[in-house]
């Protein structure tokens, strides 16, 4: 692996979804000479449009599927690539899971393996950079602690998504260690903020889009009395947007996977009150699961439902994420430039578009 930088020109697959739009702003505004190139299956519109206006000389979009080995023949050559974030994938959707499990596998393993063969004829590229979630933590057993989540604790996947994000963590780090690549695994939380809305592979939205979306609409928000015994650890995507970008082109890694979480269990009686504070008018009210919009069960406080350990984060990187109340605030700010633009009703079907 070459150990002088070229310039910095990233790949990111999903580029256009929640999570990642955040981190390519962050990442051209942190680098001024980067570019990027975006990969996705989804075409830009006018909330990506908006979001990357500031930086859309720097941008290059593709639209393209990454279970097609071809798609990524469409990465300009112009420049070589020195970087990749590999984020691309269908989400856990129980509907989906059980009616289409083969494009779930094929998306988010395939997916992996093609950005994986890709990145191994490029000659410059100094880390591969594979995007995973905590939802590998699955479901607490005996031996799970009570403390936040370290990213050597237990593991237990129980859906096709987490089976297969850590199945791509596995062959993320095989690939490292026969083809000398750089790689590294990032592990989200529940991530929540702006650019989140329902995308190709993606339709289950955080607890803090539907109270936004409640204040919009001007009622209540709508939850099961479990919820209100039930929290996570939350994050917002400006927060991931802001430490990302740094693991990503910083020259060394001590460790080769990272928590990206808020490093906090918050109660959702806590995330209420916080979002009060900033949003007076919200409130919510306990109704039956049939019409509830957050349903969280109370029994699930540990492993991906618990806090996750952000010491190996915050000690190499300095990183603190902000307090929850101020990543709440600047989310609400955001949606309120364009509610309807940057927090959309929800379709009332459910179907996977990938
Ligand atoms: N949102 C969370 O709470 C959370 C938590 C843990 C981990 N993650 C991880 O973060 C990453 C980003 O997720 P997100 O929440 O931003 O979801 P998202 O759906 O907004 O982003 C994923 C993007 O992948 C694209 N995509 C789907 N299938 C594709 C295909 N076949 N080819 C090319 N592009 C395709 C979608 O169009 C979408 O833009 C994912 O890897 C996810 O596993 C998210």
């Amino acid at each position: 692996m070459k150990q002088d930088y070229p310039q910095t020109r990233v790949l990111v697959t999903g580029g256009c979804g929640f999570v990642m739009s955040n981190v390519i702003r962050n990442l051209l505004a942190a680098n001024l000479d980067a570019t990027v190139v975006s990969l996705d299956i989804n075409a830009t519109d006018r909330l990506t449009q908006e979001f990357f206006d500031p930086f859309s000389d720097r941008i290059t979009h593709i639209q393209g599927d990454v279970r097609q080995p071809s798609s990524f023949n469409l990465i300009p050559n112009d420049q070589p690539i020195t970087h990749v974030v590999h984020a691309a994938m269908i989400a856990h959707q129980p509907q989906w899971e059980r009616e289409h499990p083969d494009k779930v596998l094929e998306v988010n393993i395939m997916g992996t393996v093609n950005a994986l063969e890709w990145t191994r004829t490029q000659p410059n590229i100094m880390r591969f950079l594979y995007v995973s979630s905590g939802d590998v933590y699955g479901e607490p057993n005996a031996e799970t602690s009570q403390k936040p989540h370290l990213e050597t604790g237990t593991l237990d996947q129980p859906e096709l998504y987490a089976i297969s994000k850590y199945a791509s963590e596995q062959i993320v780090r095989r690939y490292g260690d026969i083809f000398n690549l750089d790689t590294a695994t990032v592990r989200f939380s529940g991530v929540f903020g702006p650019m989140e809305r329902p995308t190709p592979g993606r339709s289950i939205m955080a607890m803090p889009y539907h109270m936004v979306r409640a204040v919009i609409e001007n009622r209540p928000l709508r939850v099961t009395a479990g919820t209100l015994q039930a929290g996570a650890d939350f994050i917002s995507s400006e927060d991931i947007g802001s430490i990302l970008p740094r693991l990503l082109v910083s020259p060394t890694l001590s460790h080769d996977i990272y928590n990206v979480a808020y490093g906090q269990f918050t109660a959702v009686p806590d995330v209420f009150e916080s979002f009060k504070s900033i949003v007076p008018e919200f409130d919510h009210e306990v109704v039956i699961p049939e019409l509830a919009d957050v349903i969280r069960d109370p029994s699930r406080r540990l492993a991906r439902w618990n806090a996750y350990d952000i010491g190996r984060l915050s000690s190499e990187f300095d990183w603190q994420p902000r307090p929850i109340a101020e990543q709440l605030a600047s989310y609400f700010q955001w949606v309120m430039q364009d509610p309807e633009l940057h927090c959309p009703r929800l379709p009332q079907e459910n179907l996977l578009n990938v």
